[in-house]
């Protein structure tokens, strides 16, 4: 049913919207019932994705289309290096964000058109989908509010920049609705976690 061999769940949301606990929840709950899971993130998760991450996140100023370049780049990298490799074993693989974050923040963010981004994205990872995305959903100003006074170059954006990311991540969801489930950030996080699971139940991944 999924394509591949193991599971794979993608985590996507704005800035502070609580994905990694999210994503930590998941991790702890599938291991508990005996399921290899490798967690991993993005851009990151390789040597060259950390050097990618450094320059595109933390360093100067860098071109919107190099920046589509570098994020592309990163994933191609870590699909062939880490998660093809560990689907192929059977395993669980989470990652904490995925294509659509470029399709959201280059193609929507920095307007540079989502379905060329996509396109570039999908390039990059060879067309490997998620089995599952789940896009925990805040506001802007709730995100920037639980972010706090650290920002890296993305995070710095005003608050359009990241409404238009939000909107983008819940109409991709709308259009799949098979591949995604959309949850309320602002709820407590047990109750998020408990709502992953009962759709992994749903999709047969998990016994109940
Ligand atoms: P990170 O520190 O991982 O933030 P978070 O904890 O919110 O996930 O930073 C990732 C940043 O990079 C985040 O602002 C989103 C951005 N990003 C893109 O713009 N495009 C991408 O393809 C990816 C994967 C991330």
């Amino acid at each position: 049913m999924t394509g591949h061999e193991g599971l794979f769940i993608a985590f996507e949301g704005g800035d502070g919207a609580g994905k990694s606990t999210q994503v930590r929840l998941l991790a702890e709950a599938l291991r508990a019932r005996g399921r290899e899971v490798l967690v991993t993130r993005q851009p990151g998760g390789t040597e060259l994705g950390a050097a990618i991450r450094e320059l595109v996140l933390h360093g100067d100023h860098v071109s919107p289309r190099a920046e589509v370049l570098l994020f592309a780049a990163d994933k191609a990298h870590h699909v062939d290096l880490v998660i093809r490799p560990a689907l192929a074993a059977g395993d669980v693989v989470l990652t904490d964000r995925y294509t659509d974050s470029s399709v959201a923040y280059q193609g929507a963010g920095r307007d540079l058109g989502a379905p060329e981004v996509h396109d570039l994205q999908m390039w990059a990872v060879d067309s490997l989908v998620p089995d599952l995305t789940v896009v925990v959903d805040v506001s802007a100003e709730e995100g920037r509010r639980r972010r706090g006074d650290v920002h890296d170059r993305l995070e710095a954006e005003a608050d359009p920049f990241h409404d238009a990311i939000r909107q983008h991540f819940l109409s991709m969801a709308a259009g799949h609705p098979d591949r995604y489930l959309v949850l309320d950030g602002t709820r407590p996080p047990d109750q998020l976690h408990d709502a992953v699971l009962e759709r992994l139940e749903a999709m047969g991944v998990l016994a109940p």
